[in-house]
């Protein structure tokens, strides 16, 4: 079997997983809760969080899979069975295989919407800046948000392209795909950049982000929490794309490269937001801006059609932020794939489109309960927590799933495989690797401490999804 598995090649790897980390949370998120959180001391926490607590998971999460060549549930599972705990360590697999499952259910709705977005934008660049026969931006993305039908649609259409490249395998359709599709996102988010930087909102947008001030507890663990997510880490996406690695790849140079370009690239996305939003006078500003979480698709188009070249740049904007939703849901839908490729025997052509019609159902009810649907919207199986399927769901993966998983890897890798494996491991295709203690002090308690911290805190009753 090993033979079909497919291996990446060297700058395959990187660009793949890079695509993986870097997506909706990035340019959608990262933002958003940025703007939140005041900037600042909060990007600050998040630079350091990426680094003691992120960069050493995903060393271990890449060596785990590279290790083992093959799913999470089959990586865990033979690595653990002389460790305590034996064959139980599977489920730590099963867990990631399990929340990837559910994660990609509700992103690929969101991922749906930048599609959509995408289409308005061509369409409002050709025929002039409409927001739907005058009313607001706000209500029209209420309308859309309440629209079951063109929910579901685009959500479909967005499971359809992520099942449509993995089904193509690990080299011609993950690895082909990423190496065309992450240049390309790069060069226009250069580009938007670049524009920024004539705007006069530039300046400020650089002092809120970099400005230091007070921070709270709260803030400081939605920055490690957005750590895990927007390096993919904690359900198995690493593992997975790191047993498809080449055994000649660095995994020191590469994770290191995976989160510096994740990072510069969520920093990237708040600077071209944040020069938009203050270029906007500050009294205008709260009425501008809406619920922080749909800036994106109500504040955005709004100031992209006042600019001289926002014609241009908003549908290219959209698609920046489609292209780097579909590498990851590439990557989480490979999860779930690469599980029954390898455990249940399934031939990868049957088991993408499986999985994927598996997702497009569950994403439906998630789709339908941002205001199509009032009963959907108006779940609460959790109480005050979450409301409605999709944050429900979001909230489950964001505050639970990927933490515990994050958990477990830490516990797995910095405590229970042997030194000498993981140095092995690390130093195979690298060369001597100095920081090894380094490594293994950071993973074996910087970050279970955070973790525990955040579980604390939502045991608590605390939400950060
Ligand atoms: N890292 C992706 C993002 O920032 C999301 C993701 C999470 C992808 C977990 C794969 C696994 O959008």
């Amino acid at each position: 079997m090993a033979a079909e598995r497919g291996t990446f090649g060297r700058m395959g790897f990187v660009l793949a997983a890079v695509g993986s980390a870097i997506g909706l949370g990035n340019i959608w998120k990262f933002p958003y809760i940025t703007y939140a959180n005041e900037g600042g001391s909060f990007v600050l926490v998040y630079l350091v969080a990426v680094a003691l607590i992120g960069a050493p998971i995903m060393f271990a999460e890449i060596l785990i899979g590279r290790r083992t060549q093959t799913n999470p549930v089959g990586a865990f599972g033979t690595l653990g069975a002389k460790l305590p705990g034996g064959r139980l360590w599977r489920l730590a697999g099963g867990l990631g295989v399990l929340t990837g499952f559910v994660l990609l259910s509700y992103y690929a709705v969101i991922a749906g919407w930048t599609v959509f977005y995408f289409g308005k934008g061509i369409g409002w660049s050709i025929n002039g800046f409409d927001p739907d026969g005058g009313t607001t931006l706000g209500d029209s993305f209420g309308a859309f948000l309440a629209n079951g039908p063109l929910q579901i649609l685009f959500h479909g259409i967005f499971v359809a392209l992520t099942v449509g490249v993995v089904v193509l395998g690990v080299k011609e359709g993950i690895e082909r795909v990423t190496k065309v599709l992450m240049p390309i996102l790069a060069g226009i988010l250069v580009l938007l950049l670049f524009n920024s930087l004539s705007m006069p909102g530039f300046g400020e947008a650089l002092r809120f982000l970099f400005h230091v001030g007070p921070l709270d507890a709260d803030a400081a663990l939605e920055a490690v929490g957005h750590a895990f997510f927007t390096l993919s880490l904690g359900m198995g996406a690493m593992v997975t794309y790191g047993s498809y690695m080449s055994r000649k790849s660095s995994i020191p140079r590469s994770s290191l490269a995976i989160c510096v370009l994740d990072t510069v690239v969520a920093l990237a996305a708040s600077m071209i937001m944040f020069s938009i939003i203050f270029s906007v006078p500050e009294a205008e500003r709260a009425t501008t801006f809406g619920r922080s979480s749909t800036i994106l698709f109500t504040t955005l188009p709004q100031m992209f059609y006042g600019m001289a070249l926002g014609r241009i740049l908003a549908p290219l904007f959209y698609i920046l932020v489609a292209f780097a939703a579909l590498t990851s849901t590439i990557s989480i839908l490979e999860v779930v794939v690469s599980y029954l490729v390898d455990m249940r025997g399934w031939a990868r052509q049957k088991a993408a489109p499986v999985v994927g019609i598996a997702v497009f159902a569950l994403g439906i009810p998630c789709g339908l309960s941002l205001g199509a649907s009032e009963e959907l919207s108006g779940w609460r199986p959790l109480g005050d927590l979450a409301q409605g399927v999709f944050d429900t769901l979001d909230y489950t993966v964001s505050n639970w799933l990927l933490p515990i998983g994050g958990l477990l890897t830490a516990i797995f890798a910095g405590w229970l495989l042997s030194s000498k494996l993981t140095r092995e491991e690390i130093e195979e295709g690298h060369g001597p690797f100095p920081l090894f203690a380094v490594w293994k002090f950071a993973l074996r308690f910087i970050g279970p401490i955070a973790i525990l911290w955040i579980l604390w805190a939502v045991i608590q009753g605390r939400s950060f999804a």
